[in-house]
């Protein structure tokens, strides 16, 4: 059994559709959900699903062990940031290379890096008047938004888009894809991961 922790700061809409793909999976498990932010709804939804929460504080993660004896206590596997908003640090990095994905709403290596999260990309992408945006997911190294990319999906800006209404695109692209590109990628597909292979998967 893979054991899989999602990090996310937010409302938690992707951990959630990812809980549900692998919810009596053979091979998959979403064993942990860490947070950094009280209150977030994620922690809402991993208590619903009966799945283990880690509350993480700012210090420690960032400064001292990175948590990482409790993600080893858990046996985790692979860790995937769903909206996770903290920088991942080198120590973490590095005990977990290769196993960490980040999702990122939009076509890296544009409207990337640091205070490129939510809403600010969007604005961005509009701003820019870009034709397109779209997913891109992601291994994570050192840097920001950074590390070889496992798949991107995309879809074209329409007449009269604003930011939220592209946010709303996203996300719908985001859910309908993350899961599955984890799924491959942790069955041991060839990266980056084509789209029509994604899209022939049974749900
Ligand atoms: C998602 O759109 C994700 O791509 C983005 O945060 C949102 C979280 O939504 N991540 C970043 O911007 C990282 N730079 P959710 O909490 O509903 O899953």
């Amino acid at each position: 059994m893979k054991k899989l922790a999602i990090f996310a700061s937010g409302a938690g809409s992707n951990a959630q559709q990812i809980m549900k793909r692998f919810r009596n999976h053979a091979d998959i498990e979403v064993s942990l959900i860490v947070c950094n932010r009280p209150g977030a709804g994620v922690l809402n939804i991993a208590q619903t699903a009966g799945i283990p929460k880690l509350m993480i504080e700012r210090e420690r993660f960032m400064k001292g062990d990175a948590y990482i004896p409790e993600l080893e206590n858990f046996g985790i596997d692979v860790i995937i940031l769903a909206g996770f908003l903290w920088k991942v640090p080198n120590r973490l990095v590095d005990a977990y290379r290769g196993r960490i994905l980040n999702i990122h709403p939009a076509l890296l290596p544009s409207h990337g890096g640091k205070g490129m999260y939510g809403m600010n990309v969007h604005e961005s992408v509009i701003a820019d008047q870009d034709t397109k945006s779209g997913i891109t997911i992601h291994l994570v190294d050192e840097l920001y938004d950074h590390g070889a990319h496992i798949f991107q999906a995309d879809i074209p800006i329409l007449p009269g888009e604003t930011p939220a209404s592209l946010a709303t695109r996203i996300h719908e692209l985001e859910h309908r894809y993350f899961p599955a590109v984890i799924e491959k990628f942790l069955l041991g597909a060839d990266c980056p991961i084509d789209l029509s292979s994604i899209e022939s998967m049974t749900p």
